[in-house]
This record gives structure tokens, sequence and C-alpha cells, in this order.
């Protein structure tokens, strides 16, 4: 069995002061570039990767220090397996960063060239991750490695959670390979990919060792398609502590949760009760729409050893219950404005999936890409999805802003989805209410599913904030 690897941690290359608002700046570069990685026993399997590694290298920062990502586009050409040109986008998925920051799916980088994103870093702590958003090209660009994680911390998390080598991020996704150890994938696929071995930090099947004591786990669902339902062999619970958007009010204990591509959860496992020696398993629970193979049920192993606990930091032994209020998680839909309806589906004459009847290749008459909402700066309302493609489950992702979830087939949310959010899951036959505020910044920003192959047939649309009001 592999040991599982930790992504390294992106130190930066330059620190300042804004001058502006004398905030501090920490400057990082990342390099897209092609490499090989040692995946499979004795087997070498190409990848595209932000320094050249899969996943890339983690960027974590302190509320309230700005970042900025210096991308460099040194990839090939063409893509490995996909053969298309390599312009690349850069997304921080669950960032409110400003429109020519945001990673817009048209705003490419060509090859040879970079680009500097800036990330304010002043949102609440949370998970976050980056990776390529290249229009129609996003689904094979990820699948080949082009995705990391992001970190931001403050003070309140910091003190609840545990930090360092017991905050332990796990990005999770599923690949299938050929003979020769490349990666494989359908190229006339508009539908998805499910592979059949499970990587964690691009590992199969790992495993930890881990001390008796409690750890927190960011699990980042970084599959191309295929959604998890995480639970532990013990049967014991899954303490869910954050969100996409970070800490929630109050901590949830499941047996185990539903998990969309490209949705964080960060849980609490309690090894404390175990015994020196034992192995537990993180397995995979089917759930409705995937395509399941023989191994992927499991996701990756603890195993317990008898070190010694350091009892001074306080959160060796914390269960936290109360954690923290956020902005959107104290909205009520007396607030909202505005209440819209989007239908999720494939057109059966173009074989495209929309949203709202719409694609991403919808333009009005005076040639610009249609806006599908155009919600006032601050705006509160209330968007309702509604999925009507039987046989399959959309994880639709908003950018720019948190949401609330509060209902799903006009039942209260799964108890795990009671924290701010960026990404939801809609499943079969599933409406599912959200509670947003739009903001902070004007612009327009993309709303589209994460599964990343209907992202790119063409299940992507745009929404406006504050323009239409000035
Ligand atoms: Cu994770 Cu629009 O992306
Ligand atoms: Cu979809």
């Amino acid at each position: 069995l592999t040991a599982l690897t930790r992504a390294p941690i992106l130190q930066p290359n330059a620190t300042g002061i804004d001058p502006v608002d004398g905030h501090p700046v920490q400057y990082y570069t990342v390099t897209q570039m092609a490499a090989v990685a040692a995946i499979l026993p004795r087997l070498r399997t190409p990848i595209l990767g932000y320094n050249g590694i899969f996943p890339g290298p983690t960027i974590s920062v302190e509320r309230g220090t700005k970042a900025v990502l210096r991308v460099r586009n040194q990839l090939p050409l063409r893509h490995p397996f996909g053969g298309h040109l390599l312009a690349t986008s850069t997304h921080l998925h669950g960032s409110a960063s400003l429109p020519q920051f945001d990673g817009y799916a048209s705003d490419l980088t060509n090859r040879g060239f970079k680009k500097d994103y800036q990330y304010p870093n002043y949102q609440q702590a949370r998970t976050l991750w980056y990776h390529d958003h290249s229009v129609h090209t996003t689904a094979l660009n990820v699948y080949a490695g082009l995705a990391a994680q992001y970190h931001v911390h403050d003070p309140q998390e910091r003190q609840l959670l545990p930090q360092g080598e017991f905050d332990v991020a796990l990005t999770i996704n599923d690949a299938m390979f050929a003979a020769n150890g490349s990666l494989g994938y359908d190229h006339n696929s508009h539908s998805g990919l499910w592979g059949d071995v499970i990587l964690v930090n691009g590992k199969p099947w790992p495993t930890m060792k881990v001390q008796r004591r409690v750890y927190r786990f960011r699990i980042l669902n970084a599959s191309i398609s295929r959604s998890l339902r995480p639970t532990l062999s013990t049967g014991d619970p899954l303490i869910v502590v954050a969100t996409d958007g970070g800490l929630m009010p109050v901590a949830r204990s499941v047996s185990s949760y539903r998990h969309a591509s490209a949705e964080r959860y960060e849980v609490l496992i309690d090894f404390r009760k175990y015994t020196n020696g034992q192995r537990i398993l993180l397995r995979n629970l089917s759930n409705d729409n995937n395509v399941a193979y023989a191994n992927t049920d499991k996701i990756m192993a603890f195993d317990v050893v008898d070190t010694p606990v350091n009892t001074g930091d306080p959160t060796w032994n914390t269960i936290p219950t109360v954690l923290a209020g956020s902005e959107i998680m104290s909205l009520t839909t007396a607030q909202s404005t505005k209440t819209r309806r989007f239908r999720v589906k494939r057109n059966d004459r173009t074989n495209l999936w929309t949203i709202g009847e719409d694609t991403w290749q919808d333009v009005v008459a005076s040639g610009f890409r249609k806006v599908v909402a155009d919600p006032g700066l601050n705006a509160v309302e209330i968007w309702e999805f509604e999925n009507s493609s039987d046989g399959w489950f959309h994880p639709i992702h908003m950018h720019l802003v948190d949401f609330q979830v509060l209902s799903r087939n006009g039942q209260a949310p799964f108890p795990y989805e009671l924290g701010p959010k960026d990404t939801v899951y809609v499943g079969e036959r599933e409406i599912v209410r959200v509670l947003v505020k739009f903001g902070p910044h004007r612009g327009k920003y993309i709303m589209h599913c994460h599964n990343l192959p209907h992202e790119d047939h063409d299940m992507m649309v745009q929404f406006s904030v504050g323009l239409a009001d000035g």
C-alpha cells in the first residue's frame, strides 16, 4: 500500500504592502508544465501540473493578507491526450475575486505567457482550490492535473480546529489508466468520466499513519464527474465543521454525506478511542448516478500508531460544537427581493447541457454573451435549481458568492449542508433552493455545472451583479 503524501505548501517569492490600503501582500508564482508522475507501481504517468505536480502546491494565507499569484503557462503546445491547444484560465474557486482575476472561461493565457491574479483574501477562513477553467477544455486540463488547494486561515478557525500536521488536505479524484500508465479518457463523452482508481493526493487508495487524537481533514472532491459518499468502516461519525465557504454555525455529526465534485467539506475524525495498530478505512458508499467499479467503494485507510500525543495542543481532544456565524448564514428569506428558477437538463435537439434553457454559446442580438440574471449590488435573492434530467446529478457552482442552502424538494437541507456554500448538489429529480447575496463586486460572473464534461458541453452561463442598477 502507498503512503499518503501531502502537497507542499507554496512559499511566497516576495512580500510587500499594498500602497493603497496598507494591507500586506504576498507574491507567489506557479508554472503550469508537463511532467511525469509516479502514481501506479512501476509505471509513469504523463501529467500537466502547477509546478509539474498533482495536486499542485497548496497556497496558505492569513485572512487580510492579499495574494498575487503569477501563473506562467509553460505547457506544451498541445494537450498530451486531448490534442487541443493549451491556453489556460485560472479560477480560484471560493474567492470573491474581481472579474478580471476570476478565471473567466474565455480570458485565456497562451503558451509562453503569464498572468498575475490578485486575490483579496478578506473572506472568513475557508478551503478553496485553484484549477484550470479554459473554455471547452476544462475537463481534460483538470483531469491531466491542473488543480490544487488554497487555504485562508483566520484567528477563529485557528483557535477551534487542528493546525499544521493535524490539518490535512485530502484532494480526492478518480482516474482510469492505460496499460502503459498514461491517463485514459473517453473523448466522445459529453456526460462524464468515471475512473476505476481512486486517488487521494495523487496516490491510489493510500494509507496514513495517525496518532490517537482529533484530526481535521479538508476534503476536496476534485473528480471530473464522480460524487462520493465518505463513511468510516468503524461506523463512527464524521464530524462536519466547515463547508465550501468556511465554518458552519454548529458542527454536524454524520455517518456519511454526499460529496459532489468541487464541494469542500472539512471533517474532524476522533482517533482517540482506537488502539495501536488498528486500521480504519474511509469508504465510499454508493451514490446515485455514478459508475461503480470493483474498488471505487474504498478511498483510503488510517493506521493508528502509538506516538505520544502533545496534550498541550488544546485541539488534540476538542470536538467543538458551536463554530462560527457568517453573514450568509444569518440572512433569512424575508430579505429576498426576487426568486428565479433555473431548470437544468440536456437539450435533446443540440445534445448540449443547459441551465434555464441557456448555454455558454448563447449570444444576444448585439453579439454579446447572454446575461441570464442581473441582480443589483448586495441584492439578496432566492435561486432555485430544478433538475429535470433523468439519470444525472449536477453540482451547480456560482462564482463570486457564498449561498445558504434553503431546501431540497421542500424539505430541510441535509445537516452537513448547513454552512456557507458555493456549489450545491442538485440530484436527480431534485429542486434545490438557495439564498444568495450578490456582491461585493460588480461585474459579470459565471455559473455552471461542475461535472466538467457538462461544463465543457456547454452547461455554463453568466450573470451580472450591479450592472443593471449602475
Ligand atoms: Cu471550480 Cu467555475 O469553477
Ligand atoms: Cu451537470
